[in-house]
């Protein structure tokens, strides 16, 4: 269109310790960094994606903007948790109209919500095992929490274009910054309360999981175990000393928080393995704030036997040197994968 102006919104991952915002020129496998930061939010704002002060978060939104100079005022923002259910399905083949129409009906015996409290989305992914079936990706997520979601960004006075996921953010990510692996890779978001699973065969999605697992586990730990505060816990899994404590009760914490999470994260592929039939696991890529705490890649890796990797999201975008410190960047990348996978989207995709 002649006159159309080209919507690039700003990205926004609100998770419960950092709000990130990205926001990223161009399209298609060509994208340019514009604007890049993050803030962080106090530990009772946000509980397991629970927004507890829709207040304070706005606040620190503003406070976001504001630092960033950003006059944008569309936002891509996503929900993550229990209240969103993805799953494969297969049902009567039938038109898109046809199945926009009836996929309310279809959904409602997949999901454990009442069918009037979610919002449901669909994408049909081709033929189903059996003739004239169809594999459908559907989407149901809690109408609550969408609200509480989008309203937190326009208290912060911007205008939401698009609800995304947070595990299909992370694969349109990893699709613009890694080639397609042929067999099973599994994609692995770990923040503070939430681990996003997102396991791919050949490069498309066939397994999408939330649990409810993550860094604020070693905070838990150490503050129970350890006697310190959440300040000081927080330093401590990020490697910095802290006076007066033992350093090797410390380390043993750390290390048996890792190891219960590994064992989740075992239990998931098992899971994934027993009800989809598929081949193993071969590669994991993982991003969040916990592939920044010391050792946790090194043993996930030893204990499921196979390569794993943390995640870039930055990889394949331009990043002008003069407008960024690339040291900033280089640190923090792990924690900007959902919010970049958002930062691609445009509203006029759908
Ligand atoms: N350098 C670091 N070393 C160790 N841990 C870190 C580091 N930076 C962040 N973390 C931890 O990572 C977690 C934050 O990661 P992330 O930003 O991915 O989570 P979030 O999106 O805020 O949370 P969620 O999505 O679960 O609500 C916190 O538990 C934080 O303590
Ligand atoms: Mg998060």
């Amino acid at each position: 269109m002649l006159f159309s102006r080209k919507i690039e919104p700003i990205a926004l991952d609100i998770g419960s310790t950092y709000i990130k915002l990205v926001q990223l020129k161009g399209s298609g496998k060509s994208y340019s960094l514009v604007k890049y930061g993050m803030v962080p939010l106090p530990a009772e704002v946000i509980v397991e994606g629970a927004v507890m002060d829709a207040n304070r978060v706005s606040e620190a939104i503003k406070e976001l903007l504001n630092s960033q100079k950003v006059k944008t005022k569309e936002v891509v923002l996503s929900v993550s948790g229990s209240s969103v259910i993805i799953k494969r399905i297969s049902i009567a083949d039938m038109t898109e109209e046809e199945l926009a129409e009836s996929i309310k009906w279809e959904a409602e015996q997949y999901i454990p919500f009442s069918i009037d409290d979610v919002n449901v989305d669909f994408q049909k992914l081709g033929p189903g095992a059996a003739e004239g079936q169809a594999d459908v990706l559907l989407v149901a997520v809690k109408k609550d929490k969408i609200n509480d979601y989008v309203n937190l960004v326009k208290d912060a006075g911007l205008e939401p274009v698009i609800v995304d996921v947070d595990a299909f953010a992370l694969a349109n990510m990893c699709e613009l910054n890694y080639e397609v692996e042929a067999g099973i890779t599994a994609l692995l978001n770990i923040g503070a309360s939430v681990m996003n699973i997102n396991i791919l065969r050949d490069g498309v999605s066939i397994f999408t999981r939330d649990i409810t697992v993550g860094g604020n586990k070693y905070t838990e730990a150490l503050q129970r175990d350890a006697g310190l505060s959440y300040e000081d816990a927080e330093k401590v899994k990020r490697g910095v000393a802290v006076d007066g404590v033992d350093r090797e009760q410390l380390s043993g914490i750390m290390s048996s928080v890792t190891e219960e999470i590994v064992a989740q994260i075992q239990q998931s592929f098992d899971f994934f393995r027993s009800t989809t039939g598929s081949d193993k696991v071969n590669h994991v890529l993982v991003s969040g704030g916990c592939a920044k705490i010391g050792q946790f890649i090194k043993v996930l890796s030893e204990r499921i036997e196979i390569p794993v990797d943390v995640i870039n999201p930055f990889k394949n975008i331009k990043v002008d040197q003069k407008h960024f410190d690339a040291e900033y960047i280089s640190d923090t990348a792990p924690l900007a994968a959902v919010a970049v996978g958002l930062a691609m989207r445009r509203p006029s995709d759908r």
